[in-house]
């Protein structure tokens, strides 16, 4: 499955308001893996992290209650924060801002899941978030299927029971836009599982 750029930001059009993907899902042989945190080194702070107060409470936050708002509605147990993840994310996003334009990253490699979400302008982490959970609007669950022509593995990776804990960022680039990444551990989207 190719990542659902369906525009870039590098090619900006107007309708390219915000643009999401989700990356490669690991392939099931991965997922049998025992997957464990990465060890996430110190230093890389997030912009969310930047921003002052108890800025690390307050964007965890603003990131985990809409996640666990959308899992409620399914049933499904909540996600806790990571702030290794949240590190690791943090890397991440700044890399691609230094690489120009806060394009997407490709996670094709990582053991955790990861949702990316690109605006043109400095969106919210609930804004972002919400715009995940909106894919789930496509997803029947019966059947474990997408409507034809949908992207809906942002959803599912936001609903998906076995993944326990999350880590977000967001970086800002010159242009005003804005690259957020959450992490999530175990990832979700194992094929020919079902979220939830
Ligand atoms: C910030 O919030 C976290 C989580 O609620 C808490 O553990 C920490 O003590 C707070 N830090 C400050 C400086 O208030
Ligand atoms: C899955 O279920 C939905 C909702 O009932 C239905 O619209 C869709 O056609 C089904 N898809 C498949 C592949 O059976």
């Amino acid at each position: 499955m190719a990542p659902s750029l369906r525009c870039h930001p590098t090619t900006m059009a107007a309708a390219c308001f915000l643009l999401l993907t989700l990356l490669l899902a690991p392939a099931p042989a991965d997922a049998a893996r025992a997957l464990t945190p990465r060890g996430a080194g110190a230093g890389a702070a997030t912009k969310a992290a930047q921003q002052g107060g108890n800025a690390t409470a307050t964007a965890a936050d603003a990131y985990l209650a809409p996640h666990n708002q959308a899992r409620a509605a399914v049933g499904v147990p909540p996600l806790s924060w990571s702030g290794d993840l949240a590190t690791a994310a943090g890397k991440i996003v700044a890399q691609q801002q230094r690489q120009g334009g806060c394009a997407f990253a490709d996670m094709g490699a990582s053991q955790y899941g990861a949702n990316q979400g690109w605006a043109s302008y400095r969106a919210s982490p609930g804004e972002v978030v919400a715009s995940w959970v909106a894919q789930g609007r496509y997803y029947a669950h019966a059947n474990n299927t997408c409507a034809a022509g949908r992207q809906c593995g942002t959803y599912t990776q936001v609903v998906w029971r076995r993944t326990a804990e999350v880590g977000c960022a967001q970086a800002t680039c010159a242009t005003g836009a804005t690259l957020t990444i959450c992490l999530y551990n175990p990832h979700g989207n194992v094929q020919g599982q079902s979220p939830y």
